[in-house]
């Protein structure tokens, strides 16, 4: 039998995941489409995905480009107005042939900093923007980024990944002062970041080496901890950043 996993939520609900062509993305829409309580998955990406699912949609959206973050949120509004949970799940870290995490300052270029500042951290906000008022009120409804472990500043113990550490804390910083504009316009509505552990998509691919095989999840696991996660929190957790076994991670 399926888990349930999404139970503190109203039933039946719809879903956006925006970034839902990406690993942990991916893994998010398939759980979602476990759940009986989940009525659609809105599957958000650049590209069209190459498979249909079933209780599923796609919608164009680049993090990159407002006019076609504005052009999505219409679309998925005429669509619903039982959209309780979005899910942004898109991130940068490198790229195949330019952005490399900096081991050192000297490595910092003015065009990758940007490039990572403007997927990690400007697109989300310009999601937030205009999706934040789709979450219907009067019931629980959450808004959460995918966000690291390495953007915690007090967790910061190695040093290196510069424009990648500064973009997730910029992130933190911008679901946390979101979070306290939403209570007052929204009291049922929360907004966190999630670090979802190390997991085996595209973008720990290069970084793998020496992470101990039981600490690299799959998919899958990550994305069942993290609805576990999202289900759990209540809105006096509101602008929290929380790792996958639902443990807080400080700033
Ligand atoms: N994997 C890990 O170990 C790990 C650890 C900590 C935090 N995270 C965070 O978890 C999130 C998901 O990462 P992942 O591991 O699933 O990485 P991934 O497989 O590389 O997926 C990244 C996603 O971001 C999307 N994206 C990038 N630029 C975009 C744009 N301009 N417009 C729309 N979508 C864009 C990609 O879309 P395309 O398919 O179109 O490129 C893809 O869907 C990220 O925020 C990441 O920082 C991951």
């Amino acid at each position: 039998m399926t888990e349930k996993l999404l139970g503190s939520f109203k039933k039946p609900f719809d879903v956006a995941i925006i970034g839902a062509s990406g690993g942990l993305g991916e893994a998010l829409v398939n759980k979602l489409l476990t759940q009986e309580t989940v009525s659609h998955v809105f599957r958000c990406s650049r590209y069209m995905p190459k498979t249909a699912l079933i209780r599923s949609s796609w919608v164009e959206l680049d993090i990159e480009n407002e006019e076609t973050v504005i052009a999505a949120a219409k679309n998925i509004q005429q669509k619903t107005k039982n959209l309780n949970l979005i899910v942004l799940a898109t991130g940068l870290l490198h790229t195949k042939d330019k952005v490399q995490p900096e081991k050192t300052w000297k490595n910092l270029e003015i065009e990758n900093l940007i490039k990572i500042l403007q997927v990690n951290t400007v697109g989300p906000a310009l999601v937030a923007k205009h999706f934040l008022n789709l979450l219907p009120k009067g019931r629980k409804t959450l808004f959460a980024a995918l966000s690291a472990r390495v953007g915690s500043i007090e967790d910061n113990k190695l040093g290196g990944w510069y424009s990648y550490r500064c973009a997730k804390a910029a992130l933190n910083m911008l679901i946390k002062t979101i979070s306290i504009e939403l209570s007052r316009k929204n009291p049922d509505a929360i907004a966190i970041t999630l670090h979802p552990g190390t997991v085996d998509t595209n973008l720990s691919k290069p970084f793998q080496n020496g992470v101990p095989i039981q600490t690299l999840f799959t998919p899958e696991y990550s994305a069942i901890k993290l609805l576990g996660v999202i289900n759990t929190v209540t809105t006096a957790d509101t602008g929290r950043l929380f790792a996958w076994d639902g443990s807080r991670i400080p700033f």
